[in-house]
């Protein structure tokens, strides 16, 4: 016991390492490894406890588990990972719920007491990783369901619904009380059912542009889960680490507000998005303006002109794949004597950290790309300011109009730039759904292609 003891200790700190690692692009590898070695060893030790009695059907678990999760890692879109994520923590969210019946039905497998007398601080923490867990699988599941299109993500709301969910939220609480009283299994099952039902009820009103938070979040539960249960199992390995994924999806969440000037708990209360989805909200009526559409050809000659230009990723260099070309491009540039940097916002893409994962992915120099607060003041000395498949990121409406749902957020200040470049498809909208004025300023030329052809024809240009 002594060594497995040791082996979790292990571990434990390779998990703390691999988040460390995790936080940066440079040694974002290095961080991956750490999880992987730690997550073996656990594996291993934990097939040497001598209260795990089979060893074949974990394996077989373990192959399926990891068989299926190998398929799905290989084939996910880069774009699509936000709702990959909400499928695997409705995953955990089950895991805790069937451990959880499981110790309560055969607690003495578990240690924990005898049937209809397990230990009180035993079933305190069960019912709350049960309640927990089963509400991140419902929440993840409606989280999926709207990130993937399969369900409106337009914010669900009706009269009374705050109160309706303070209720169930109330009644969830006093069932735990009385389950730690009678240990009746029926109160057992009232509160996964009720838990259940408050996982929809408070994830349905979340509009779609606050859904990366959500599922921040719903990764924060599902590691508070995994500590309920790993009190249940005294199992110290799953406490350390449900710890670290609920503290590290929790300080993830409030980043990621913080970066969109949201209120947590406005997100969490949900509302945002509504007029979004809708329409074109939250900017000025642009139907009557000029807009200047340029060619590759244009683009080029600027640039090649230029003495400064400023990258400015986006979502839709993510979903054009563009990134190879946008390297291959500021290369060429820079043969041509033009200093290139990249621009990154805090919520460019679809989740945190999106167009530093690109853009490594691409080789871009780490030295190139720097943060917001580092850069903006650089776009009015700059010459060019070139947009990729980024919108919401950029619009002044963020700055200018208090009734934008986007009011407060910080941007990148392309439009301090001489000439401002845009590569979009068209002259709609970002995720928030609002109008960008920055379309129809004089300064600005519009690419109007899908982001990797324009940048591959610009290359072609320059040459
Ligand atoms: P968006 O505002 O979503 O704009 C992306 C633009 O890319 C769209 O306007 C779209 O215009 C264009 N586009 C899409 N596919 C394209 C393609 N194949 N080629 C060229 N252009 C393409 O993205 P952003 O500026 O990166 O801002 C991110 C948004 O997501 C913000 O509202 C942010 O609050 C929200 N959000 C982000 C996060 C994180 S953590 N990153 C979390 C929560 C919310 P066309 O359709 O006209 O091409």
């Amino acid at each position: 016991m002594a060594l497995i003891a040791i082996a979790y200790l292990i571990a434990a700190i390779c998990f703390i390492m691999a988040l460390r690692g995790l936080s940066g692009p440079k040694t974002a590898r290095k961080g991956v490894l750490f999880g992987v070695v730690g997550m073996g060893l656990a594996i291993v030790a934990t097939m040497f406890n001598p209260r795990v009695e089979d060893h074949i059907l974990p394996l077989v678990g373990i192959a399926i588990g990891g068989l299926i999760g190998t398929g799905i890692a290989k084939k996910v879109a880069m774009t699509a990972l936000p709702q990959l994520m909400a499928a695997f923590h409705s995953l955990v969210g089950l895991a805790a719920v069937c451990v959880a019946a499981a110790a309560f039905y055969n607690p003495e497998a578990y240690g924990i007491g005898t049937g209809g007398h397990i230990h009180a601080g035993s079933l305190i923490e069960m019912a709350l990783g049960v309640a927990i867990g089963a509400f991140t699988f419902t929440g993840s599941i409606i989280a999926f369901g709207k990130l993937q299109g399969l369900i409106s993500g337009a914010p669900l709301t009706f009269k009374g619904q705050h109160m309706l969910n303070a209720i169930i939220g109330g009644v969830i609480v006093t069932l735990i009380v009385m389950l730690c009283f009678t240990q009746s299994i029926v109160f057992f099952w009232m509160i996964v059912i009720l838990a259940l039902v408050l996982g929809i009820l408070m994830i349905v009103p979340i509009g779609g542009a606050d859904m990366p938070v959500i599922v921040s979040m719903l990764n924060s539960y599902s590691g508070w889960a995994a500590v309920g249960i790993g009190f249940t199992l005294t199992n110290s390995l799953l406490i350390v680490t449900g710890a670290l994924v609920g503290a590290s999806g929790a300080i993830l969440s409030y980043i990621m507000c913080k970066n969109m000037n949201r209120s947590f708990i406005s997100v969490l209360l949900g509302g945002f998005g509504a007029n979004g989805e809708a329409g074109a909200t939250g900017g000025a009526d642009n139907s009557d303006k000029n807009v200047k559409i340029g060619s590759a050809e244009d683009a080029a000659f600027i640039m090649k002109n230029a003495e400064s230009v400023i990258i400015v990723p986006g979502y839709g260099m993510a979903v054009a794949q563009a990134q190879h070309a946008v390297k291959e491009m500021a290369d060429h540039l820079k043969k041509e004597g033009v200093k290139v940097r990249y621009a990154i916002h805090p919520v460019a893409g679809r989740m945190p950290g999106h167009m530093n994962v690109l853009l490594a992915e691409a080789n871009v120099p780490y030295d190139d790309v720097a943060e917001l607060e580092d850069i903006n003041r650089e776009f009015a000395q700059c010459d060019v300011a070139f947009v990729v498949g980024a919108n919401d990121i950029t619009n002044p409406a963020a700055l200018t109009n208090p009734a934008s749902p986007i009011f407060g957020m910080p941007i990148l200040d392309v439009s301090k730039a001489k000439t401002v470049l845009f590569i979009k498809r068209s002259l709609g909208s970002g995720y928030a759904g609002i109008d960008n004025e920055l379309f129809y300023q004089p300064n600005t030329m519009m690419l109007l292609d899908n982001a990797k052809k324009m940048v591959e024809n610009i290359i072609k240009a320059l040459d």
